[in-house]
């Protein structure tokens, strides 16, 4: 009977597991985070500093809003669809004892107006891009550096490129 239960628990678990990739993907891009190596290299990329309001559309773990807070002196706003990301997100902002600096949102990023920022980080997917050129170049001020990493924005002019880093640069 204990292994009856036990069996049930495990395939609850795959289950909820499966679905929850599922939603990942279907929302615009699943959970695969940057490196923190690669990260320092994107706020350096994009000249973070401390006049700068960061938003990380898709912010995972939290960890490119963290770090563009602790080590570069920046204003950062991350928007996160899954629950579960964005409350580790917010634990880390306390552990980090960043709650005048940084915040974290829940739900889509097309909720949300982005007009304050002036820099924007994207690491997402081809679909999410290109769904997302409209919004940017409508909210966004002229001077917004956005930092992309892996994927395109489609047409757009790249400012910089870095191919090692896979990085690409536009400026609104
Ligand atoms: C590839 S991960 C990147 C995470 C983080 N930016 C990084 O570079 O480490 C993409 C994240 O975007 C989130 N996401 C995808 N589409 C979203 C949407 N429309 N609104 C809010 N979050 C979204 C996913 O839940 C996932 O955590």
């Amino acid at each position: 009977m204990t292994n009856w239960i036990a069996i049930f628990v495990v395939e609850l678990a795959v289950i909820a597991f499966m679905i929850w990739i599922v939603w990942s993907v279907a929302i615009g891009a699943p959970w695969v985070p940057t490196s923190k190596s690669k990260v320092l290299t994107m706020l350096k990329f994009a000249n973070v500093g401390e006049g700068d309001t960061l938003y990380d559309l898709g912010s995972g773990d939290g960890r490119i809003i963290i770090m563009a807070a602790k080590e570069f002196g920046a204003k950062a706003v991350g928007i996160e669809a899954d629950p579960i990301r964005q409350m580790w997100s917010r634990l880390m902002i306390r552990r980090h004892k960043l709650r005048d600096h940084v915040k974290v949102l829940r739900g889509n990023f097309f909720n949300f107006d982005i007009g304050d920022a002036s820099v924007v980080t994207l690491y997402l997917g081809v679909s999410a891009n290109n769904k997302l050129r409209e919004k940017l170049f409508k909210e966004l001020k002229p001077g917004t550096r956005i930092v992309s990493h892996h994927f395109l924005l489609r047409d757009w002019e790249i400012a910089e490129h870095d191919e090692k880093a896979d990085l690409y640069l536009y400026v609104i």
